[in-house]
């Protein structure tokens, strides 16, 4: 049932996000850098996207702007259809209820000073469950924690700082799982751990897709990566983004140089990997 409405929805293809012209330059003279060059993107729901690119290519900054974390020099960002609105304290928390972010860097994520129970609260509060009993958030906290394979009694009344990096990883996803939003993104999420951790989150986030049609984009220089989670995938090259499509077709008929010079570099970094097999490369992540 499930499969059927994830398939629908990614059939329909709605719209969940998309730019047109989105720029984002710092500063002025001699150290103006365009970060973001004009980029053009449809990210549609449920659609596991990924956005492939060296480092310094702009990855971080667009997903600043679709955040709206920063903002955007030139162009437009599209939520659901309409021309998003951030212009007020409370429009911009609206737009976090369907819009969140894990980062490559899971210490900068939390703030030091709450213990864990809080920030697992926090995203319960953030949905609207504040008046519902503490058993109940006290379950939906456990239920979380075991999502992510972490157990609820062994984290409370800790500080997010007590934490293994990996284990502070299941934690980011752990909130997404309660705060279910519809756009999920993540930027380098599985850098810092090693690759058996790294298997098991990706698998967590994908299941996340499968269970609540979540739509995720995910920021990566790996494009062995990209290929391995994503239907679509974008190629960005100094800020601009110089080919997008289906995964099969960037990766395996890539028209732009630097598509092919980044698959060149592949096998280098993982020699089993074969991209003539999608099945077979799974191996390697189990
Ligand atoms: N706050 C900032 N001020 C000035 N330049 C920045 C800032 N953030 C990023 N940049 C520059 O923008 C470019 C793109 O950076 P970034 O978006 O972090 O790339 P990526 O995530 O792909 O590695 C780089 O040249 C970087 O130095
Ligand atoms: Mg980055």
């Amino acid at each position: 049932m499930l499969e059927q409405v994830l398939t629908n929805s990614i059939a329909q293809g709605g719209l969940c996000l998309s730019g047109k012209g989105v720029t984002k330059i710092f500063g002025m003279g001699a150290r103006r850098t365009v970060a973001v060059d004009h980029v053009d993107f449809e990210f549609r729901k449920s659609e596991v996207i990924s956005i492939v690119g060296e480092s310094g290519s702009g990855k971080t900054t667009l997903v600043k702007m679709l955040l709206g974390l920063t903002s955007v020099t030139e162009g437009d960002i599209y939520f659901m259809g309409q021309k998003r609105d951030i212009s007020s304290r409370k429009k911009k928390h609206d737009y976090w209820r369907g819009i969140q972010a894990i980062f490559q860097d899971p210490f900068s994520s939390y703030n030091i000073f709450h213990k864990i129970d809080a920030v697992l609260l926090d995203c319960i509060n953030m949905r609207g469950g504040k008046g519902l009993p503490k058993k109940k958030k006290v379950e939906m906290m456990a239920e979380a924690c075991s999502f992510v394979n972490l157990k609820y009694e062994e984290l409370t009344n800790k500080y997010p700082f007590e934490l293994s990096g990996g284990q502070m990883q299941r934690l980011m996803i752990a909130r997404i799982f309660l705060l279910q939003p519809s756009i999920l993104l993540a930027d380098e999420p599985t850098s810092m751990i090693d690759a058996c951790s790294r298997a098991t989150i990706l698998d967590m986030l994908l299941n996340l897709r499968k269970d609540i049609g979540m739509t995720i984009i995910f920021v990566t220089h790996d494009i062995g990566l990209a290929y391995y989670v994503s239907d679509t995938v974008y190629i960005m090259e100094r800020g601009k983004i110089v080919e997008f499509g289906g995964a099969d077709d960037v990766i395996l008929r890539p028209k732009a140089d630097y598509t092919q010079r980044l698959i060149q570099d592949v096998p280098k970094i993982h020699e089993p990997w074969d991209f003539t097999n999608r099945k077979a490369r799974t191996a390697v992540f189990v």
